[in-house]
C-alpha cells in the first residue's frame, strides 16, 4: 500500500509529501519548482543527485558512473530512483542545487 510521508528540503526548509512508491524527484517537481533540471529519471545521468540525511529510504538501480559505492554508503542517491520508507530529510547536492538554492535566495 501507498503510505505517505513528509519530505524536508534541507537547502530551502520546503517540505512536501511523497508516497512510498514515489520517487523523491517526483515529488519534487510537484513542488512546482522551476529550474528542477529534468534528467534521464532512470538513475543514469546523475543530475538529481541529494544527499539523505535522516530518515528511511529505498533505492532502485543507480548508475556507478554517476553514483559512487562511497557516496552510496554516506546516503547519497539519486533522487529518481529513491523512494522514502518514513519521515525524510535531504539535502540536494549537484546540478540540482542551483535551482533549488535559486528560490531560497
Ligand atoms: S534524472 Fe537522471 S539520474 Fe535521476
Amino acid at each position: 500500500m501507498d503510505k505517505r510521508f513528509s519530505v524536508l528540503i534541507e537547502n530551502t526548509g520546503e517540505r512536501f509529501n511523497c508516497g512510498s512508491n514515489q520517487n523523491l524527484l517526483r515529488g519534487m517537481e510537484v513542488l512546482g519548482r522551476r529550474g528542477i533540471p529534468v534528467g534521464c529519471r532512470g538513475g543514469g545521468c546523475g543530475v538529481c543527485k541529494v544527499h539523505i540525511l535522516s530518515g528511511e529510504y529505498h533505492t532502485q538501480r543507480m548508475s556507478r558512473s554517476c553514483l559512487s559505492v562511497e557516496e552510496e554508503a554516506e546516503g547519497i542517491v539519486l533522487a529518481c530512483k529513491a523512494f522514502p520508507d518514513s519521515d525524510v530529510t535531504l539535502r540536494v547536492i549537484g546540478k540540482m542545487c542551483k535551482a533549488v538554492n535559486n528560490v531560497a535566495a
